[in-house]
């Protein structure tokens, strides 16, 4: 019998993004972010198999850290690094984002896209902040309630996966109370969700194709398919929202 984690990461294999989210949104996120040159560091938190992280990396000369817990995404990035020639241009860690060793005032923009749920996003702006330059960019996508009153069994489905999901005026608040001046806030297209479903659906597929007399994977698609029929009922009323602040 396969494990859990081993089903999850047969299906999520760094192949394609990991979180909602396509190139076109990192550029349009990067686009409120001034000043930065050869001469600036960019962290990329909980950087996944780094699709925008290499993005980053394209967009500017500057020098950038990648950092997440899975090896085996950081494995798929460091051989990206080196295929398109960036390997001098950066530093990758496997690091948690709740455990940064970083010295305080490091980074001119710190980025994280799809990832700050792990620890909250409460915590993880105000844990971020330390680390910013005086003046500093944050770029943070999160999961967010798009408009009030949303049917209860999408409430009860992120009441249960992620009860830290908010509005955005209320994450703007904490942007504001953790000591960060507002730059600019989007929501992410479908497009951007569908490039991170679709290629799962085949995924998941293949998965149960390969396990299909385990009831561990036939639970495991069941969950993954749930999700996914969730998302295209009630897509109007949450979705992911590029945050983008300035460290006061
Ligand atoms: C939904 S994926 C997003 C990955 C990538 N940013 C993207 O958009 O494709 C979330 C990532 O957070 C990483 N992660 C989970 N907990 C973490 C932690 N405590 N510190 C750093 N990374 C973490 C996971 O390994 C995963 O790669």
């Amino acid at each position: 019998m396969m494990e859990r984690w081993d089903l999850f990461f047969e299906v999520h294999n760094g192949e394609t993004r990991e979180g909602p989210g396509s190139l076109e949104t990192t550029r349009k996120a990067f686009s409120y972010i001034k000043g930065i040159s050869s001469d600036s560091v960019i962290l990329d938190i909980g950087c996944g198999p780094g699709w925008q992280t290499l993005e980053l990396a394209r967009l500017c000369p500057a020098r950038v850290t990648a950092i997440d817990l899975h090896q085996p995404f950081l494995d798929l990035l460091r051989r990206n690094i080196e295929v398109r020639s960036y390997a001098d241009r950066f530093t990758i860690r496997n690091m948690s984002m709740g455990e940064m060793d970083f010295p305080a005032e490091s980074f001119d923009l710190i980025w994280s896209e799809g990832a700050i749920y792990n620890i909250g996003f409460d915590r993880g702006v105000r844990e971020f902040r330390r680390f910013l330059k005086p003046g500093g960019y944050l770029a943070v996508s999160e999961a967010s309630w798009l408009k009030p009153g949303a049917p209860k069994e999408i409430r009860d489905f992120w009441n249960a996966e992620y009860p830290g999901i908010d509005t955005i005026g209320h994450c703007l608040e904490k942007l504001d109370a953790a000591g960060y001046g507002p730059v600019a806030h989007f929501a992410l297209p479908d497009a951007d969700w569908f490039a991170y479903y679709d290629p799962m659906k085949g995924r998941i597929d293949d998965m149960l194709r390969r396990h299909h007399d385990d009831p561990d994977a036939r639970e495991y698609y069941a969950m993954e398919r749930h999700e996914y029929k969730l998302f295209e009922k009630y897509r109007e009323w949450y979705g992911y929202v590029f945050y983008i602040a300035k460290k006061k």
